[in-house]
């Protein structure tokens, strides 16, 4: 009779020992680099420092500066990823940036892919922004917040960017958290030339933390996030004429990414027990959903639960350029689901 009911247990547990197997097999053999071999650095002075023979670095932040480096090369798709350790203890104000952006080379049309940490509350948990721009077009924000399932500051962890032509997906330890696939309407709004990678810290006391309450407290710095296993896997272009120097074969492995089925269930479930905020469901941004939202009950509700948190929205900027707007959370939309 016993057996009767830990047969579900067994095949629950052999489920998710397959799912946990299947995960990051797309990119296993990507190979990471040491910092000389795909990076320079480009502000912050001795606030950079390489660390474990040139393969890993530390960026600090104190009163002189924050520091930060950018890939040698511009990138069309690929994939980048890098393990990340956040400054520990009291870090309001800090932000810690991980992303793609071309603003440097089209400073008008400019397009960009964000994992930014915006700082912590001593006692609470760190907040994770990804964000998406393409074309200059920063008015029209798609940021989505999340609660991490870790404390970020314990252990590294891995957070990836796929960019490929038609598809857009971040994730942490393998695992996709967001998922944007381009909508014919999005136009020019999905990100379509090349980027190079970005890691910065800086003080973000303005904005980063509930909306800018909690400022940068220099009594605790130098605030420290060190960063690992540095993996460029994309398609270099030529910097003049910007031409892409991968062949078919190696541009298709990009295009050719998706989120499989078992990865979805676990996507799913980490949006359903840790977004904190979606552009998607913010109706005083937006009346109308943008074209690429899907929207999801569990997620709308799960939003909405979060809101009254208030952790100003906030915008993706390495620290030494403009960056005004800023956004309240605004109304949700939820179809016909009823709180
Ligand atoms: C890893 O590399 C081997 C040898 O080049 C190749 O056969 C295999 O398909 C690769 N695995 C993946 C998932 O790309
Ligand atoms: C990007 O913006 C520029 C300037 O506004 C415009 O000329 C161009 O057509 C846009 N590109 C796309 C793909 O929408």
């Amino acid at each position: 009779m016993a057996s009767l009911y830990v047969l579900p247990f067994l095949l629950l547990l052999v489920f998710f020992c397959t799912i946990a197997t299947s995960y990051g097999h797309v990119f296993e053999n990507y190979t990471s680099l040491a910092f000389e071999e795909g990076y320079t650095q480009i502000f912050g002075d001795s606030n950079l420092m390489l660390v474990r023979d040139g393969r890993a670095v530390h960026l600090s932040l104190d009163e002189r500066s924050g520091a930060g480096f950018a890939s040698q090369d511009l990138y069309m798709h690929g994939f980048f990823s890098a393990s990340i350790k956040l400054p520990s203890d009291y870090a309001a104000g800090v932000v810690v940036a991980f992303y793609m952006s071309n603003g440097d080379v089209f400073e008008k049309t400019h397009d960009e892919l964000d994992f930014e940490f915006l700082g912590n509350i001593r006692g609470r948990e760190w907040r994770l922004q990804t964000n998406i721009y393409g074309n200059g077009s920063t008015g029209v924000g798609r940021e989505e917040r999340y609660s991490l399932p870790f404390d970020p500051t314990e252990d590294f962890h891995l957070y990836s960017i796929l960019w490929s032509q038609d598809r857009i997906i971040f994730y942490i330890d393998n695992i996709p958290i967001r998922e944007m696939v381009r909508s014919p309407s999005m136009g020019g709004d999905f990100p379509s030339k090349p980027m190079s990678l970005y890691a910065t810290i800086w003080d973000g006391s303005t904005w980063a933390t509930l909306g800018g309450r909690y400022k940068v407290n220099y009594k605790h710095s130098p605030f420290v996030a060190e960063f690992a296993d540095l993996v460029l896997h994309g398609c270099p272009v030529d910097p003049v004429d910007h031409l892409s120097t991968c062949d078919r074969h190696e541009s298709a492995r990009y295009d050719s990414v998706v989120v499989s089925a078992d990865q979805r269930l676990a996507m799913d479930d980490f949006r359903k027990k840790h977004i904190t905020y979606s552009y998607c469901y913010d109706r005083e941004r937006y009346p109308t959903a943008p074209s690429e939202c899907a929207i999801d009950t569990h997620e709308a509700k799960r939003v909405y639960r979060s809101s009254g948190e208030r952790f100003g929205i906030a915008e993706g900027r390495h620290g030494r350029r403009h960056g005004k707007r800023r956004h309240r959370q605004g109304s949700f939309d939820f179809g016909n689901f009823r709180i």
